[in-house]
C-alpha cells in the first residue's frame, strides 16, 4: 500500500524516517485518525480543525494548506482503494541532532497511511468490560499529540485486567478513556466530561452530543465521578474506530442491566444513519 510522505506518495518499503526524528525521539509531534466510510473521510473538517488546532497550540506549523492536505489524503485512500478504514496522520518537528530547542528553521515530517477496517458491530452490540485507571498524562490532553505513554500504560493495565479500555480518572473524577470518550446515563440525562484542557475534543463526543440534542435527550457536559460510573444506568465510549461502544462491566462489576440500554441503542441507530 501506498504512504504519503511530505508531498510524495511512495509504497511503504520506500518510506524512509531519520533516526533524528524529533518524534522518535521527544514524541515532538501531533497526529489524526480519520474514519472513511464508502471511500470517503467522515467528518473532514472536524479532523482538521482539530489538526489545526494542534498545530498552532504546539508551535509545529502544518507543512502545507488544509486544502492541500486534505486533497493529498483523498488521493491516498483512492491509490489504495479504501472504502471501508482509517487515514492516519503524523506530522513531526523534523529532525535535527538531539536537543530540546526547536530546530531552525522548522521543517516538519509529515507522514501518512491507510488502514481497512470494519465497523466494529460485533462489540457495539455486545459491549466491552473496563477497568478504571488513574489518568497520569500531563494538562494538555486537548492537543492531539506523540507521548501517549501515559495512554499506552493505562490501556495495558486495563489488558492485564481482563478488560478492553481504560477509564481515566483524576482523583475520582472521570477524564475520558485511553482512545476514546466516555459517557454515563443517569435517570434519562446523558453525563460527559467538559471539553477543556483534561480531555481530548472527540469527533464523535461531538457527533454524539448533537445526536443527543437533535433526540431531546438531556446533556450535561460536567466531571462525574467513578461513584456516579459504577451507579449509571448505561455507559459508553465514543471514538472513531469504537463509535458507539456499550460498556457493561467496570472493574469487574455489572453497569446497570448488564447490557446496552435504551438510550445507547437510540444513539447507535443515530449514528448509523448519519453515516449512510
Ligand atoms: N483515538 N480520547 C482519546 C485519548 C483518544 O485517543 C481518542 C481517539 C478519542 C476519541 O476521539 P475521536 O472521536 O475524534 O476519534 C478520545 C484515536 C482513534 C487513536 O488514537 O487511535
Amino acid at each position: 500500500s501506498y504512504y504519503l510522505q511530505d508531498e510524495r506518495f511512495l509504497p511503504k518499503e520506500e518510506v524512509r524516517i531519520s533516526p533524528d526524528d524529533r518524534g522518535y525521539y521527544f514524541g515532538d509531534g501531533f497526529y489524526e485518525v480519520f474514519r472513511v466510510y464508502n471511500g470517503k473521510l467522515y467528518e473532514p473538517e472536524a479532523h482538521f480543525a482539530r489538526l489545526t488546532r494542534t498545530s498552532e497550540g504546539i508551535r509545529i506549523p502544518l507543512p502545507y494548506g488544509i486544502e492541500e492536505l486534505h486533497a493529498k489524503l483523498k488521493e491516498l485512500i483512492a491509490l489504495n482503494s479504501l472504502s471501508e478504514g482509517t487515514v492516519y496522520l503524523q506530522i513531526t518537528r523534523g529532525s535535527a541532532p538531539r536537543a530540546q530547542p526547536f530546530p531552525a528553521p522548522a521543517r516538519p515530517f509529515l507522514h501518512a497511511y491507510t488502514k481497512p477496517l470494519e465497523r466494529p458491530l460485533a462489540a457495539m452490540e455486545a459491549g466491552i468490560r473496563a477497568a478504571t485507571v488513574e489518568d497520569i498524562r500531563w494538562l494538555r490532553c486537548d492537543y492531539k499529540t506523540l507521548n501517549l505513554l501515559g495512554n499506552v500504560l493505562a490501556k495495558q493495565q486495563a489488558l492485564d485486567a481482563g478488560a478492553e479500555e481504560a477509564i481515566l480518572h483524576r482523583s475520582g473524577s472521570v477524564t475520558e478513556c485511553s482512545a476514546s470518550n466516555v459517557m454515563i446515563v443517569k435517570d434519562g440525562i446523558i453525563v460527559t466530561h467538559p471539553a477543556d484542557n483534561l480531555i481530548l475534543h472527540g469527533v464523535t463526543r461531538a457527533v454524539v452530543l448533537r445526536l443527543a440534542r437533535a433526540a431531546e435527550l438531556s446533556v450535561e457536559e460536567r466531571p462525574f465521578t467513578v461513584e456516579e460510573l459504577r451507579e449509571a444506568d448505561e455507559a459508553f465510549i465514543t471514538g472513531t474506530t469504537v463509535e458507539i461502544t456499550p460498556v457493561v462491566s467496570v472493574d469487574g462489576r455489572t453497569i446497570g442491566s448488564g447490557s446496552a440500554g435504551p438510550v445507547t441503542r437510540r444513539l447507535q441507530r443515530d449514528f448509523a444513519a448519519s453515516i449512510g
